[in-house]
């Protein structure tokens, strides 16, 4: 089973990537994470160029999402909403509409800012794009506010309360996920 883990920061050093990594080490077993790392080499979204042959990195943006049982996304909050570069995906994703392939995907959101609020709505807003493209989406948040001081060495959060909460968002999201047939 695999979860794709979609950061919406191009920063080498992001504290959404970080955040990413932490939940991944929450994983169960039988589930592998796949980093998407393709953000930056996205054309904007354009319909000229959309269509059967759409640009390659495109393509493997389409791919990664319908090879994936989940997907985590960890957004920053830029000017209180979407961060364009993680908007550019998430449009890029979404067509051809009816065929998207978030569509039915188990899907939750957190988030990480410098400030005190976690990119709490950055993150409502990720979450209203993928209920709109028909993802399953989770009811939940998780706001790691004042990220330049959450992180160990370690990469883990340092509020256990919070990496508890991060876990559950985990949790509660393979849970969504549907097992294969002949599975237990
Ligand atoms: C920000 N930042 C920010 N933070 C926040 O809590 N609310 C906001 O509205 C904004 N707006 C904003 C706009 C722009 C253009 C930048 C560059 C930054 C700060 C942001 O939370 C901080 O840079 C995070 O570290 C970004 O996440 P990554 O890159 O560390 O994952």
């Amino acid at each position: 089973m695999r979860l794709l883990l979609i950061s919406g920061s191009l920063r080498r050093d992001s504290h959404n990537s970080a955040l990413l990594r932490a939940a991944a080490e929450t994983l169960p077993p039988g589930w592998e994470p796949v980093v998407y790392d393709g953000l930056a080499g996205l054309p904007h979204y354009s319909e000229d160029i959309d269509g059967d042959a759409a640009p390659d990195p495109v393509a493997e943006l389409r791919r990664a999402i319908a090879e994936a049982d989940a997907l985590l996304v960890a957004t920053p909050e830029y000017n209180a909403s979407i961060p364009g570069a993680l908007k550019n995906a998430l449009d890029w994703a979404s067509r051809p509409f009816d065929e998207n392939p978030m569509r039915g995907k188990p899907a939750a959101v957190i988030g990480a800012s410098t400030g005190i609020f976690g990119a709490v709505w950055a993150q409502a807003e990720v979450r209203k794009v993928l209920a709109h493209v028909g993802a399953r989406v989770l009811d939940v948040e998780l706001p790691v506010g004042t990220a330049d001081e959450a992180f160990d060495e370690a990469g883990r959060l340092h509020e256990t309360e919070l990496h508890e909460r991060l876990a559950g968002v985990v949790r509660a999201l393979v849970d969504q996920a549907p097992v294969p047939a002949g599975a237990a």
